[in-house]
């Protein structure tokens, strides 16, 4: 790939009017080929710093940073937030760094890891593209099942993503897209809720310090569940909704819709084949 290749890119990412498939090819073959489904269209990217920016978020957690496409894009037009993305999958992260060194993106770093493993009070913005939905999904919703990554873990996830989320200092926000996969505590809030790309981004801002006994879930729809219910090892169609009167009924269950979004960022027919093995650490 050549310079000037990477100098237009560079130019077109500032003004957006850059394809994502021209910033995919700048990607491994392996993992441009899961971009329509895995990593974060461009202008959704630029749509989520803008939030990010607009709550005052300075230091940002994309926790399950996959090829690092929404940390480069999102850096690169906001260059004063600084964006540490975390991966699970290794050689996803030597994708993201090549990716941010050749586009001269200094402000998004990269580091192999459990997102969950570590401390989240030093970020006061938190990106999530459905990364926990894998865990709840079926195997062959998961791109790389026969590498043993993923785990049925849903209730446990969960359980260590609200704690993570309790780290945060006041005014923290959250954006989810295609849902978060997981949980939120209850002094997080909804702000905002729209389309953005294939899916929906959702703004949540920690407001208070006080905490209730249930959280938010934020998968395809948002509802409230007993904490409770995020027992290890629960599934998604193991929760609950508050009823009327103070209890628990269990969630409906209709087609995929508790598939915690699986299915709503899958591309069309054809979208993504191979496997993320290649890839893998
Ligand atoms: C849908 S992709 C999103 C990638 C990136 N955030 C983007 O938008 O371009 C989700 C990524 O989360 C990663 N992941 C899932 N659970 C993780 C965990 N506990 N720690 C680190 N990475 C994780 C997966 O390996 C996958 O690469």
């Amino acid at each position: 790939m050549d310079d000037d290749y990477l100098d237009r890119v560079r130019e077109r990412l500032a003004t957006g009017n850059l394809l994502d498939a021209a910033f995919d090819y700048l990607l491994p073959p392996v993992a441009r080929s899961k971009s329509l489904v895995h990593w974060t269209p461009i202008s959704v990217a630029r749509a989520v710093a803008a939030r990010l920016e607009a709550h005052g978020a300075r230091s940002v957690l994309d926790a399950g940073s996959g090829a690092g496409k929404f940390c480069v894009v999102a850096g690169s037009v906001s260059p004063r937030l600084t964006f540490l993305g975390i991966e699970q999958r290794g050689g996803l992260v030597s994708a993201a760094r090549d990716l941010a060194a050749r586009l001269g993106v200094v402000n998004a770093r990269f580091e192999l890891g459990d997102a969950l493993g570590r401390s989240w009070a030093p970020f006061d913005g938190f990106y999530f593209f459905n990364p926990f939905a894998e865990n709840a999904l079926a195997s062959d919703d998961v791109f790389d099942a026969a590498s043993g990554v993923a785990k049925r873990r849903f209730g446990t996830e969960a359980r260590r993503l609200v704690r993570r989320l309790r780290e945060a200092r006041r005014g923290a926000v959250v954006v989810t897209y295609h849902g978060l996969g997981g949980a939120i505590p209850s002094t997080y809030e909804l702000m905002a809720e729209d389309e953005s790309g294939t899916g929906r981004l959702r703004t949540w801002v920690k407001q208070r310090d006080n905490e209730e006994d249930w959280v938010h879930l934020d998968h395809r729809d948002v509802a409230r569940v007993a904490w409770g219910a995020l027992e290890p090892g629960s599934r998604p169609d193991a929760l609950r909704h508050p009823d009327s009167a103070g209890g628990y009924v269990a969630l409906e269950r209709s087609g995929a819709d508790l598939e915690l979004g699986g299915s709503s960022n899958r591309a069309p027919a054809g979208g993504f084949q191979g496997s993320f093995d290649d890839l893998a650490g």
